[in-house]
């Protein structure tokens, strides 16, 4: 791949527009800021310097360009994130050779094959079908929706047909070996094509239909596991969702593809779903990039109120705020947008309620005595209390149960620290590996402060490198000087973030880089006199007398030098 469609890609691109897309982002001094996608936090150290087109975060150490920002979000390598950077900036790839395309590059291919088959091969029937629950036409090409007829492997003919291998079609999770060849895992299904975050197909969910049906076969049929398709990591309509999840400030949480879509076409983009699998906390992870907040939209029967329970407490250890729609008994929200209408699927979402009180409402609507309410509030909904990452928000909660209880809060809170704590979240969603490197950070920042303006004469027009830069070997020394010269490209990044945070929370930088270079000379007399001070008390105690004046005399030196620093500030 030429170097020069890298430059283009980077060209056309802002790191904004890339990182904007995972990350929810506000102005902070000359870049924007984040919490870091990388790791969990809950205090934004993720920066995006739109200038340099680089991203760096102080809480984890990641930092780099588009292109590794990419590659790790995604988890691909430098050429699938070049795939989806040129087709973002409209760059057209020319690829060296076939063979060097790599596997998952070929599932991609194989699984987007697919998914232009299928939907050209959607029927009238199913067509007609789709519009019977509310689809439209233009929600159909939308979500790329198609459909895999009767034969036993017309999929795996058509694509062996267009140079798929039966191994990639057999990995990509589109066929089984048989006995007389490759038979087809999807069939007479409507087929609902799932794609990753960066909206690359990477599996796909069938719903049964159609009169050769047989009757015992499962209703929706998922793609298996496969090296793109990871069950536990997928949200359906998350690709489509991200933005108006970052807009509206909160995802809505539903259960299967035609709530999912329904939900969308009512005008809910923020909609992503769980499909036929249980809400991880990884899941709450990829939702708590874009919003803290989700409203889980489950069905309102027994099984539903279940799932949107164990839903709650992973999405509650992944530190996302939880509420939960009203949805009338026995209506899932595909059938309320299609039966009562948007406005009624709108009322459902504007009227959730935070999870607690949502339990605590089935709960006492249920018990038969007072009794029996405080009992299952204690062993049902202290739990999902203990699950609450914020200290606030489960002080409020205590106080709300013990209102509802007509206890005091001290009791509340009694009991509650005698609830089993929850298990730990997944690692997933743990606090982050250690800084890579951190040294003592108040030198640090000063002295990142200083190669800045050393640095960037932009910042500073007015300054003279050279004398700067004799300046800065007089205050910090020749070594320091030295090493900061040697670092390399990710740590002077690393650097300029730093100097700029401390920057922008000043507006007279000459002054403030004048003061800097004090500080720092005063610190480096203050260590040496430290150090020639306790020389002198060690050469009295072991009787060096001889050595006494001349320690004496430095100590003095270094004294006055301290005053005189002070004097010319
Ligand atoms: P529609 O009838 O198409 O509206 O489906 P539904 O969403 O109302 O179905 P249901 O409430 O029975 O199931 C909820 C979700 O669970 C579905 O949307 C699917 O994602 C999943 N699901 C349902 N049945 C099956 C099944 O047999 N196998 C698997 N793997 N998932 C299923
Ligand atoms: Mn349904």
């Amino acid at each position: 791949m030429a170097g020069d469609t890298v430059q283009q890609v980077k060209d056309r691109l802002s790191v904004v527009d890339v990182v904007s897309q995972y990350v929810k982002l506000e102005r902070s001094g000359q870049s924007m800021r984040g919490r870091c996608p990388f790791h969990a936090e809950k205090t934004p150290s993720f920066f995006v310097s739109p200038e340099r087109g680089t991203y760096h975060c102080f809480g984890c150490g990641e930092g780099g360009d588009i292109f590794t920002f990419v590659e790790k979000i995604e988890g691909i390598d430098f050429k699938g994130a070049l795939k989806i950077l040129a087709e973002k900036a409209g760059v057209e790839l020319v690829y060296e050779k076939k063979g060097e395309r790599d596997d998952r590059e070929r599932l991609f291919e194989l699984l987007e094959a697919a998914t232009i088959f299928y939907s050209s091969r959607l029927t009238d029937d199913a067509r007609a079908y789709l519009k019977s629950r509310g689809v439209e036409d233009g929600t159909i090409h939308a979500f790329r929706l198609g459909w895999a007829g009767e034969s036993w492997s017309e999929a795996s003919d058509h694509l062996r047909k267009k140079g798929f291998s039966e191994n990639d079609i057999v990995l990509g999770g589109l066929a089984k070996k048989g006995d007389r060849g490759l038979i087809d895992k999807f069939r007479n299904r409507i087929i609902f094509p799932i794609a990753d975050s960066a909206g690359r197909v990477i599996g796909f969910s069938g719903r049964i239909f159609g009169e050769n049906a047989s009757p015992e076969a499962p209703k929706y049929l998922n793609s298996p596991e496969t090296p793109l398709f990871h069950k536990s990591r997928i949200l359906y309509g998350f690709d489509r969702a991200k933005i108006a999840i970052r807009k509206h400030n909160f995802a809505v949480l539903v259960e299967g593809q035609m709530d999912l879509i329904l939900s969308h076409q009512a005008g809910w983009a923020n909609t992503v779903a769980v499909s036929g699998t249980a809400f991880t906390p990884e899941h709450a992870r990829l939702v708590k990039r874009m919003s803290d907040n989700l409203v889980l939209a489950l069905d309102a029967d027994q099984a539903g109120i279940k799932a949107a329970g164990r839903a709650a407490r992973a999405a509650l250890q992944g530190g996302l705020n939880v509420k939960v729609a009203q949805l009338p008994s026995g209506l899932d929200p595909a059938d309320l947008i299609v039966k009562e209408g948007v406005e009624a699927w709108r009322a459902a979402i504007k009227g959730s309620k935070d999870i607690i009180t949502f339990l605590l409402d089935v709960l006492q609507e249920h018990a038969k005595a007072p009794d029996a309410f405080r009992r299952s509030v204690e062993s049902i909904v202290l739990p999902f209390v203990g699950d609450m990452q914020s200290p606030i928000e489960r002080e409020q909660q205590i106080a709300q149960i013990a209102k509802r209880l007509g206890v005091s809060a001290a009791a509340v809170t009694d009991a509650f620290e005698r609830v089993p704590l929850a298990p730990a979240p997944a690692a997933a969603a743990q606090e982050p590996a250690p800084p890579k490197s951190a040294p003592e950070a108040a030198p640090r920042v000063r002295l990142a402060y200083a190669i800045l303006i050393w640095q960037q004469k932009a910042l500073a027009p007015s300054i003279d490198i050279a004398a700067y830069e004799a300046e800065l070997t007089a205050a910090a020394g020749d070594d320091a000087l030295a090493s900061l010269c040697a670092l390399s490209d990710m740590e002077h990044e690393a650097l300029r973030y730093t100097a700029e945070q401390h920057a922008s929370r000043s507006s007279n930088i000459r002054h403030e880089a004048e003061a800097l270079l004090v500080a720092i000379r005063e610190e480096r007399l203050r260590a040496d006199l430290t150090a020639v001070s306790q020389e002198l008390k060690r050469a009295e105690a072991e009787g060096r007398e001889s050595d006494v004046p001349a320690l004496m005399e430095r100590m003095q030196l270094l004294t006055g030098e301290i005053a005189r620093l002070h004097k010319t500030r």
